[in-house]
């Protein structure tokens, strides 16, 4: 187990149901080495009573802003600057609105805007708060201020709904401040794109084309990179996934969609990593209502879709591009050629259509080409893949840019 001996972590609990949790991430917290003080909004009180941070931290819990007591012994701007990292769990869709927006009027807003350390957030809401466009762009604003967003997960929620919106457990956030810890900063600060996922194209309102991927591949490397210190930005197909810690992630269904949302970012990225398994045609039309069983064979036409990949490689001043490439036969030979024919800076081959790698699996192994060089990174769980291949990547582009 991995230590956070030495650390100072401020804990914001604010009000919503999953703040029960809370006492247990302390714990867990703490048992690794961590040195924890609580802040309680007003609202999160009404869940757990402060005694019981009190007494899982072993220090007093803070509450108000103009408290005469604690002000007398640990100021807020003083506690403000005690911690190595604020961690706000659970985030409520209130707190993450008033965060966004400046508002210092409570205590735990107060040392967020008054403090120069990392912030994280760990949101936990029904799930039609989570979807709704005000949260989105809340939860945009706070990424792109590099406040970092740990989960939300998805799956039922205390409302008896099922969706995105769930608090991570604690040993999930406990594992996410331990990564956000040991960071190698080998891609600190650099702005990292990655497509991840399947697409789908759609034939008619309830039938679509799309392929075996999970996105397990691409949300491997999209932590790993955040790992490495990157901002990252994942653009994903439809996949059932919790959004990994300190990711920005934009959701897509088509090949056009994901075009469309890539193009606008590439030239701002430092780096292009396409995991996504793209749809390489679509129908040529769309029907508006589900297609009639009218005719003994149907023929669909099918057309071209837009090659991202290949689209960002050929960008003048683009990013350092890295793609897949997913072949049942002849697996170096095509990614060689794919590499030259769309002129990335490096490929990463994988065989697919085999059991235990590939699509759908925990596993795979990748074969890393690049120009004058080649790498074999055997089979293994993707979450460690993903760590290797970032590795290479950043030797590669650090050792490009020299
Ligand atoms: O998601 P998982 O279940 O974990 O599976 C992982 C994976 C097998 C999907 C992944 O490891 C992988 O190989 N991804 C690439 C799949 C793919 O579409 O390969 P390709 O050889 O058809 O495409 C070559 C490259 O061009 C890929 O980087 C692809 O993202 C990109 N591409 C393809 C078509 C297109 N229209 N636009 C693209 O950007």
């Amino acid at each position: 187990m991995q230590s956070l001996a030495n650390k100072r972590l401020l804990l914001g609990v604010t009000g919503g149901i999953a703040a029960y949790k809370s006492a247990d991430l302390v714990r867990r917290l703490k048992e690794i080495g961590a040195d924890v003080q609580v802040a309680m909004t007003p609202a999160a009180t009404h869940f757990v009573g402060p005694l019981t941070f009190q007494a899982v931290s072993g220090r007093p819990v803070r509450l108000e802003l103009l408290d005469p007591n604690a002000e007398a012994g640990m100021g807020h701007i003083e506690l403000a600057r005690w911690a190595d990292l604020l961690l706000i769990a659970p985030a409520s869709a209130d707190f993450i609105a008033r965060l966004a927006h400046g508002f210092a009027n409570d205590l735990l807003s107060t040392l967020c805007l008054a403090t120069d350390r990392p912030i994280a957030v760990a949101p936990a809401m029904n799930r039609l708060m989570w979807r709704n466009p005000a949260t989105r762009e809340n939860c945009r604003i706070l990424t792109q201020r590099g406040i970092r967003l740990w989960g939300p997960a998805a799956g039922e929620q205390a409302c008896g709904e099922v969706g995105e919106g769930r608090m991570l457990e604690p040993l999930q956030l406990r594992d996410a401040a331990i990564a956000h810890f040991t960071t190698d900063g080998s891609l600190r600060d650099l702005k990292v794109l990655i497509t991840a996922g399947p697409t789908r194209e759609d034939i008619d309102p309830v039938r679509f084309i799309s392929n075996r991927s999970t996105g397990r591949m691409g949300f491997a490397v999209a932590d790993a990179a955040a790992c490495a210190g990157a901002r990252v930005t994942l653009v994903s197909g439809p996949v059932s996934l919790p959004t990994p810690p300190d990711v920005e992630r934009i959701d897509v269904a088509s090949a056009q969609e994901m075009y469309d949302v890539v193009m606008s970012r590439a030239t701002a990225a430092d780096i292009f990593i396409a995991t996504a398994a793209v749809a390489d045609y679509r129908p040529a039309a769309r029907t508006e209502h589900k297609i009639k069983k009218t005719q003994e064979t149907f023929t669909l036409t099918l057309e071209r879709n837009p090659d991202i990949l290949a689209t960002v490689a050929a960008l003048d001043h683009g990013p350092f591009t890295v793609g897949f490439a997913a072949e049942t036969r002849n697996v170096l030979e095509y990614a060689e050629d794919k590499r030259r024919r769309k002129q990335l800076d490096m490929i990463a081959a994988n065989q697919v259509g085999v059991p235990g790698s590939g699509f759908e699996s925990e596993q795979n192994a990748l074969h890393v080409l690049w120009e004058g060089g080649e790498k074999v990174l055997p089979l293994a769980d993707k979450t460690q893949l993903g760590h290797e291949l970032i590795a290479l990547i950043a030797e590669r582009y650090h050792a490009r840019r020299h």
